[in-house]
């Protein structure tokens, strides 16, 4: 059968429930206070309970953790707060044990200052080959040219030259530790493939390609006509039709450093080295590119999947759901890829705040966890986001992200999702170490009922809720059929053997129809609360799974 979004595919990357785990903040298996490869090791009995099929790891190498890591020194070894590359190894085969399949975390687009690429670069002169592997420009009194980095502030740095003087610029689209490299230089390439073929070899079966959008640059330098504006038009729906849209549009479509053609070349040789592996070993590409763009980095010559960012910013409304949704099916279904769901992860504030915060924001979250697991392809779910974890209050001085140095405060930055995890229902660190010292980033003194001891034993909790969904979503086969729910704040779908899914984003109880209020309820957002004369309604901010017998 031809691969199609709602066929029954035989590759696991098509349907699964890939898990994102932040080492850092996850489990810590070596009472250093901080999470490690080990600590994830011993939490796999956990996440298999969960239902996931997979996990991706963030970033785990060696790093002066400028970024969290996302700032690496080598791509093909372990940090050592992290463990070993043995530790890596037992990882990656205990997962397979209990068939979960592993995706690890690589950063192309840039590496950390401390790589040894970029010390060779720096004590060597202008023009040389080792400063050929990035982007070094002479400087003026101005840096190069207009562009901005992702993170705030020029995404250029002056470096001072061996004699002592103020020299060359170097490109950093994100952090002045992170500089991008020149992918129009063989070796660049030549190390990429050879990183890899390093994983794959360990047995990795697929790999999350940060800022997969980034690698190739305009190498004429030149100036953008709105270098803030094209970095916010990144994150916006393009789509709406507005003129405003068609303006955001115009900018990435010219955008200097994201989403160009010549990525195509790239990716091309990747796919050929995947290819060239046994087993389903896939590639998913962080892009932050509009939904009319997506098809570009998924097909049989480029990488296999696009993350679907939309549910990371999409409206509390039912008719905007409708239509997100559509779209993001639309987007790639045009070139037979499956689409990719997430709600939340370490860049964006986590679900539940988003969407309010407190009980409306849990109820929602819960809500649209039923509604994106309803949906054919896969989902990505983030540690915590199965325990509801809301974003953690922190105090400025608790803050390590680069986000919030370089805007000056002005952004507070992505730390409040990268708390670590509350295990046990004590108070803080609620098992997750045994260490005395404080976790690197303060987790909140009433996390105890959100730790997954509490939540395991609570039938109506997110964990369960969670637990429940991900087994019964396996049932889910075929295409998303929307039906008139007479409401725009009540979306309602249909999928194969009369599963539908409906979702109330309104202030109002919804009357269900007719031929919903004969069907069996398989799970409801509000789980096993005693639905009584509720199974007439659905609530607000709820979601409810039935099987319609016809
Ligand atoms: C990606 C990562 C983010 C990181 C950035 C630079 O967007 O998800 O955490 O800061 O790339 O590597």
């Amino acid at each position: 059968m031809a691969d199609s979004p709602t066929s029954i595919s035989d590759k696991w990357w098509h349907s699964a429930a890939v898990y994102q785990v932040y080492p850092r903040s996850f489990f810590d298996g070596n009472g250093d206070s901080l999470g490690d490869l080990v600590g994830v090791q011993s939490k796999l009995p956990y996440l298999k309970k969960l239902g996931i099929d997979a996990i991706w790891l963030s970033p785990f190498y060696p790093s002066p953790q400028h970024d969290s890591g996302y700032d690496v020194a080598d791509p093909r070894d372990v940090d050592s707060i992290y463990g070993t590359l043995s530790d890596a190894q037992s990882l990656i085969d205990a997962s397979h044990e209990l068939d979960i399949k592993v995706m690890v975390d690589l950063v192309p687009n840039h590496v950390s200052i401390d790589h040894p690429w970029f010390q060779a670069a720096l004590a060597s002169p202008p023009g040389s080959k080792e400063r050929a592997r990035f982007h070094f420009l002479d400087a003026g009194e101005q840096p190069p040219n207009n562009w901005v980095s992702m993170f705030g502030g020029p995404a250029w740095t002056q470096i001072t030259e061996a004699n002592g003087e103020l020299g060359q610029c170097y490109l950093h689209v994100f952090d002045s530790s992170q500089p991008d490299l020149n992918w129009t230089n063989p070796d660049v390439a030549a190390d990429w493939i050879d990183t890899l073929k390093f994983w794959l070899d360990r047995g990795v079966d697929g790999f999350r390609v940060d800022v997969a959008h980034g690698l190739a640059k305009d190498m004429t330098y030149a100036d953008l006509p709105d270098p803030v504006g094209l970095t916010e038009a990144l994150r916006f729906d393009l789509d709406d039709g507005s003129t405003e849209a068609a303006e955001r549009r115009l900018l990435i479509e010219n955008s200097g450093f994201f989403d160009r053609d010549e990525l195509q070349e790239i990716y091309r040789e990747w796919r050929k080295v995947l290819d060239s592996y046994p087993g389903d070993r896939m590639a998913v590409s962080e892009a932050w590119v509009p939904a009319h763009r997506a098809g570009r980095y998924v097909s049989p010559t480029s990488l296999h999947q696009i993350f679907g960012f939309d549910f990371l910013v999409v409206a509390w409304s039912a008719s905007v759901m409708q239509e997100t949704i559509k779209k993001a099916i639309a987007a790639v279904q045009a070139v037979g890829a499956p689409p990719t769901w997430a709600l939340s992860n370490h860049d964006s504030p986590r679900v539940v705040t988003r969407l309010g915060g407190g009980e409306t924001g849990l109820a929602r979250a819960r809500a649209l966890a039923m509604v994106a697991h309803a949906l054919p392809g896969s989902i990505y779910v983030y540690q915590g986001e199965e325990l509801g974890l809301p974003d953690a209050p922190l105090a400025d001085s608790d803050r390590e992200d680069p986000v919030f140095f370089r805007t000056n405060g002005a952004q507070k930055g992505r730390d409040g999702a990268r708390v670590p995890l509350p295990w046990t229902a004590s108070s803080a660190p609620y098992g997750f170490t045994e260490s005395e010292s404080a976790t690197w980033l303060p987790q909140p003194d009433h996390w105890s009922q959100l730790s997954v001891e509490a939540e395991d034993f609570d039938a109506a909790s997110t964990l369960n809720l969670y637990r429940a969904s991900l087994d019964q979503r396996e049932q889910f086969r075929g295409e998303v059929r929307f039906i008139d729910s007479g409401d725009s704040e009540v979306m309602i779908f249909a999928r194969d053997n009369g599963i539908h899914m409906a979702v109330n984003t309104g202030l109002e109880a919804y009357s269900l129809p007719e031929f919903l209020l004969e069907a069996e309820i398989m799970l409801d957002s509000e789980v096993v609360k005693i639905l009584g004369d509720k199974t007439e309604v659905l609530p607000p901010n709820c979601a409810r799974w039935f099987r319609v017998f016809t």
